[in-house]
């Protein structure tokens, strides 16, 4: 990875068009600064035209063509799309749905990752890139695959039955423990033989979807294993790449908040985190900067890259709205703010045919550089250039954790019972989003880390509580920090069978609470809770789940003011110290923004960890540092211009000028300040 800047670029496919193309591609490239570019993403079958033969002329001249250019370049292993000769001669490594449909040749991403041919073929493809491209200079990383499992989120094929079978020996060693694990007795499910165990699907498990499973420990298991089965696919290939390339760094572009694959299980095995941000809405600051978090909670805060976003528009949707004026250079800006080292586009220019031929592009199909699009994606890149090296490698200074957990994801959006409106992401996001107000510098980290450097953790919806998580949450309290849990959690183990105690499990004693029994409405129903401590009261309308809490040492923070539990307990807060001591948060209900917030703030205010922006809705507050210098990104994500007063003493990075601690900035919509602080700043 270079250190050098902020890297620009992004996917680019010059097969798709004749020679002549490719030198207006680099004029254009010039006047926009790029400077990375990733080769290679799916021409497996021009690469490797059958079996045993290889063709690399094609990819040898647009590599030649970059390092001409003088650009970095990202070689990706184009594994992620079968060629049609492989699956014409090996039906087998096409994947097979989760209605147990055998798929014939087609789309991308569509490989079995238990089938041994696609396993040995993509590795010695990897090896041959390896081998011939090692050492190119301008080599910036690998790129294996392309977002894996991004399609159905996996396979469920008698070769991955197989698979399934012995991961679970190595799991649980023997069927007596396996038979524990899934509360076999239930239902009559006592397997007597390993071949008797089958992937859990809409043929055998699931009825309404991957969602409605008669075994959540099996459809837990399953998908463990399916998660691990492309991680494997990914280090075959990586590993051949190591044969040939001891250092160029080796990723693969993750989807941010993605269900189907915990990226924690990967984490150890990239060498630095990329995604592509492909927001769902216009919207989405908030949930882009989660996904952000997430990604860069993966290696424990090192930097990452967007490995993609469009320019313009994307394809997939049924309605794609373009990137409104200065939308790409704020959301840029945010993904460096929250981490990001680069900042790079699917796709460089348009592509010519197929799905994705009005897929936004930094270049349209004409190549004109004298369009909105084209322009702001020209004036990003010389404001990056400019910047150079100032926050490359720069980490975020958080005392704030919030834990995010694929397995509590997968199984409590799994669960019968309770409430099906009521979603793992809509819950943390809920949280995250009163922190993101608040200006508070958060890490959302996975349930194994460190905890010992944070004030405050929260750990909304921890479902599955699994390891040492209750003791080490009790040791944030017992030196004084504070922590939130909200509904469901601690109530599964690690098989998602029941803890055998009262909820929320084993983390009651921490928290000073039980719960007696769990309401649910439907989406719109609604239970004024009112939230008061004496410094403040607000009634928070509370939606989806009520469970009706008996505090057990803990002081009653908010109560119920309707159905029969009016009166009782729907938040508390213990101190489980003393009165000095740390604080422990329960939340038993939905509360909405104004009470999340509520909360939340009261976590952070004991901490001096409420930003100097937090009245400023959808102003927000990003910091990065390194080597005693601190970075804050202040940008607008408000649809009105607004004025703040600054909070520190600096230069703005992005147009030089000194700003003084206290003056006012006007901030119209959509406007980034890169404050680097003075030493003697004030504190955010
Ligand atoms: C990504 C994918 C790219 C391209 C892009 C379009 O998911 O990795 O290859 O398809 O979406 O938005």
């Amino acid at each position: 990875m270079t250190d050098s800047k902020i890297l620009y670029g992004g996917d680019y496919n010059p097969e798709q068009w004749p020679r002549p193309v490719w030198e207006e591609d680099y004029a254009a490239f010039d006047k926009a600064s790029i400077d990375t570019l990733t080769l290679n993403v799916f021409s497996w079958a021009t690469l490797q035209p059958d079996e045993d033969t290889y063709d690399f002329a094609q990819l040898d001249a647009i590599v030649a063509r970059a390092v001409e250019g003088g650009r970095g370049v990202v070689l990706a292993t184009s594994t992620g799309a079968l060629p049609p000769w492989l699956a014409h001669r090996h039906p087998e490594v096409e994947r097979t749905d989760f209605q147990g449909r055998r798929h014939v040749f087609g789309q991308r991403h569509n490989a079995c990752p238990s089938s041994p041919v696609y396993r040995r073929l993509s590795a010695e493809l990897a090896g041959c890139l390896a081998e011939r491209y090692a050492g190119t200079p301008g080599l910036v990383a690998w790129h294996v695959g392309n977002e894996y499992g991004g399609f159905d989120g996996g396979c469920w094929c008698d070769l991955c039955a197989a698979g399934f079978r012995d991961w679970l020996r190595v799991r649980y060693g023997t069927l007596e423990r396996l038979n524990e694990a899934w509360n076999a007795t239930f239902w009559s499910h006592t397997f007597s033989d390993w071949a008797q165990i089958v992937p859990p699907n809409m043929l055998s498990e699931h009825w309404r979807g991957p969602d409605h499973t008669a075994f959540q420990g099996i459809t837990l298991d399953y998908r463990r294993f399916m998660s691990d089965a492309m991680l494997a696919n990914f280090r075959d290939e990586k590993a051949r790449i190591r044969e040939h390339d001891a250092t160029t760094p080796v990723t693969t572009n993750f989807m941010g908040m993605f269900r189907p694959i915990d990226y924690h299980r990967w984490a150890g095995d990239l060498d630095f985190a990329s995604w592509d941000n492909y927001p769902p809405g216009r919207r989405e600051h908030v949930r882009m900067a989660l996904a952000h978090d997430v990604m860069r909670g993966l290696k424990d805060g090192d930097p990452f890259w967007v490995m993609e976003q469009t320019p313009t528009i994307t394809a997939s949707r049924d309605v794609n709205p373009v990137k409104r004026p200065g939308v790409l250079r704020l959301w840029s800006w945010q993904a460096v703010a929250h981490g990001a080292d680069a900042v790079l586009y699917f796709q460089m220019r348009q592509s010519r045919g197929a799905c994705e031929r009005y897929h936004g592009a930094v270049l349209d199909h004409a190549g004109r550089t004298d369009r909105r699009a084209f322009r702001e994606v020209a004036a990003l890149g010389s404001e990056l250039a400019g910047l150079g090296d100032a926050v490359v490698a720069a980490r975020t200074p958080a005392r704030v954790a919030l834990l995010f957990d694929w397995d509590s994801w997968w199984a409590a959006e799994m669960t019968d019972g309770f409430n099906r409106h009521a979603k793992y992401v809509d819950t943390v996001l809920s949280y995250y989003r009163a922190l993101w107000q608040a200006g508070a510098q958060v890490d959302v980290v996975p349930t194994t880390a460190d905890l010992t450097r944070y004030d405050v953790v929260l750990a909304p919806m921890l479902h599955v509580l699994k390891g040492d998580v209750a003791e080490r949450l009790a040791a944030v309290t017992a030196r004084g920090g504070s922590v939130l849990a909200s509904y469901w959690s601690g109530r599964a183990d690690e098989n998602a069978n029941a803890h055998l105690m009262d909820a929320p499990g084993p983390l009651a004693p921490l928290f000073g609470v039980r719960v007696e029994e769990t309401d649910s409405a439907e989406p719109g129903v609604t239970n004024p809770v009112t939230l008061t401590d004496g410094s403040g009261e607000v009634v928070s309308a509370a939606q989806l789940v009520f469970e009706v809490l008996v505090p057990e040492g803990a002081d009653v923070a908010g109560t119920y003011g309707a159905e029969f539990y009016a009166g009782t307990p729907a938040v508390t807060r213990h101190r489980p110290t003393g009165p000095e001591g740390g604080e422990a948060w329960y939340v038993g209900t939905g509360l909405d923004d104004a009470g999340a917030a509520w909360v939340v703030r009261r976590l952070l205010d004991r901490h001096g960890l409420v930003g100097p922006y937090a009245d400023v809705p959808d102003v927000e507050l990003a910091v990065r540092a390194k080597d005693g210098v601190r970075f804050a990104f202040v940008l607008s994500h408000a649809t009105e211009p607004v004025e703040v007063a600054a909070h520190a003493s600096g230069v703005d990075l992005l147009t030089g000028r000194a700003v003084r601690a206290g003056e006012t900035l006007r901030l119209a919509p959509t406007d980034v300040v890169l404050l680097r602080e003075d030493a003697a700043g004030g504190e955010a």
